[in-house]
């Protein structure tokens, strides 16, 4: 579910902070234009233990330490994404200040927001996640043979990186790249995968997909799968599925192709429970952008003036997410603030979904060839596959 509007946000670059040389393997498609500082291989034992609690990975005892190590030698992590805060903070204070304020929903996934997604896809209502897995599960030698094995496989947003690992049996990739805009969840879901597969070479990417796809150096020459689950290219608007696409067409060479998870019209009701569950989870990972803001910019947001919305936008074809303020409030944050009245929107989330025939059609526009797609039996999602 959550992901992005078409906000594009500044060009990626090296974030010295995160600085120690990594094992280049260099590839002949992309240049080095980051300085070495910006990648670094990471080891389990370094992670901060609420990281390392955080995914279940238990922090190994002295005399595993160097097992470990081992496991994870080939683990490179390269942070591209915010190197710079002002970045952020002066996105975020334009979004709020439009007159119906506005944040991208990749501000929803810190720590904090990538569990909560977690949460979201065992709900009940959340049928997205579930029937996306089971249609992999079905067809997962199909979408082999026609994808090809033995490739990089690059999965953007990649998350708790669940989906890709439950493919790597019959993808068989020569080398796993995951990329994610929640950067310390990433790396610390990495460090357990890697124990996991410890023969698959994998590179961590803490990158903003709004920004243009710039593969460092860790990332090997050979033919790519750019793999892109969880319907979250619905959070793009159909220009900005267009440009994202765009984005990967232009960083892929003949031969690779794209594997793409998206969710499809259906009834209403549906549609709208799956983002406005029972329980409150989704209400809770709206409202944590807030803690987010409060964090990024210093701002005073209170959680509990403002309410979750979903609404299906029936003509757009897309559900829309709010946070709606219940009373007349103030907001400061640094430099700045703005009055909210009671029933005024903060516009979250967009998740649109698609025909199957209207997203055949963007791949082609975008020049991916051959577009064939696996479904589910009531027809709910669809997993689509084109080549360059
Ligand atoms: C809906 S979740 C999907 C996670 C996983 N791929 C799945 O299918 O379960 C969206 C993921 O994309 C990441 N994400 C959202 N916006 C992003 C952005 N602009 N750049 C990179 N990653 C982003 C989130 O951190 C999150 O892990």
């Amino acid at each position: 579910m959550p992901g992005h509007r078409s906000t594009p946000t500044s060009p990626p670059s090296s974030n010295p902070s995160h600085a120690t040389a990594a094992p280049a393997a260099g590839s002949p498609r992309t240049s080095n234009t980051r300085p070495p500082a910006s990648r670094r291989t990471v080891q389990a034992a370094e992670l901060p233990a609420p990281f390392q609690q955080a995914n279940g990975w238990a922090r190994p005892a002295a005399a595993d330490t160097d097992r470990a190590d081992a496991a994870t030698g080939t683990l490179a992590f390269v942070q591209q994404a915010f190197p710079d805060g002002a970045a952020e903070r002066e996105e975020l204070v334009r979004g709020l200040l439009t007159p119906h304020a506005q944040v991208s929903p990749k501000y929803f996934y810190d720590m904090l927001g990538s569990h909560l997604f977690e949460a979201i896809t065992e709900l009940p209502e959340y049928y997205p996640t579930r029937t996306e897995a089971t249609i992999f599960e079905q067809h997962a030698l199909e979408m082999a043979e026609r994808a090809g094995t033995g490739a990089v496989l690059i999965d953007l947003g990649a998350g708790n990186c669940a989906k890709a690992a439950r493919l790597f049996p019959a993808l068989r990739p020569a080398q796993y790249v995951a990329l994610d805009i929640s950067a310390d969840f990433l790396r610390a879901t990495l460090v357990g995968l890697q124990q996991q597969h410890p023969g698959l070479p994998m590179v961590g990417l803490g990158a903003d997909l709004c920004a243009p796809l710039d593969l460092p150096p860790e990332v090997r020459a050979g033919r790519r799968l750019f793999f892109y689950p969880g319907s979250s290219i619905g959070n793009f608007d159909p220009s900005g599925a267009r440009a994202l696409l765009d984005r990967l067409r232009d960083a892929a060479q003949p031969g690779d192709g794209v594997l793409i998870g998206v969710d499809l019209l259906k009834d209403r009701t549906q549609l709208v429970n799956a983002y406005d569950d029972a329980l409150g989870v989704t209400a809770a990972f709206n409202r944590n952008v807030l803690v987010h803001l409060n964090r990024v910019l210093g701002a005073n947001f209170v959680l509990g003036d403002w309410c979750h919305v979903a609404e299906f936008d029936e003509r757009a074809g897309c559900i829309r997410m709010y946070l709606e303020c219940r009373r007349d409030v103030e907001v400061h944050w640094a430099g700045g603030g703005r009055a909210f009245h009671a029933g005024e929107r903060i516009h979250t989330e967009d998740s649109y979904k698609y025909r199957r025939e209207a997203f055949s059609a963007l791949l082609e526009e975008a020049g991916f060839r051959e577009p064939v797609c696996w479904t589910d039996p009531q027809g709910w999602f669809a997993i689509f596959h084109a080549r360059v």
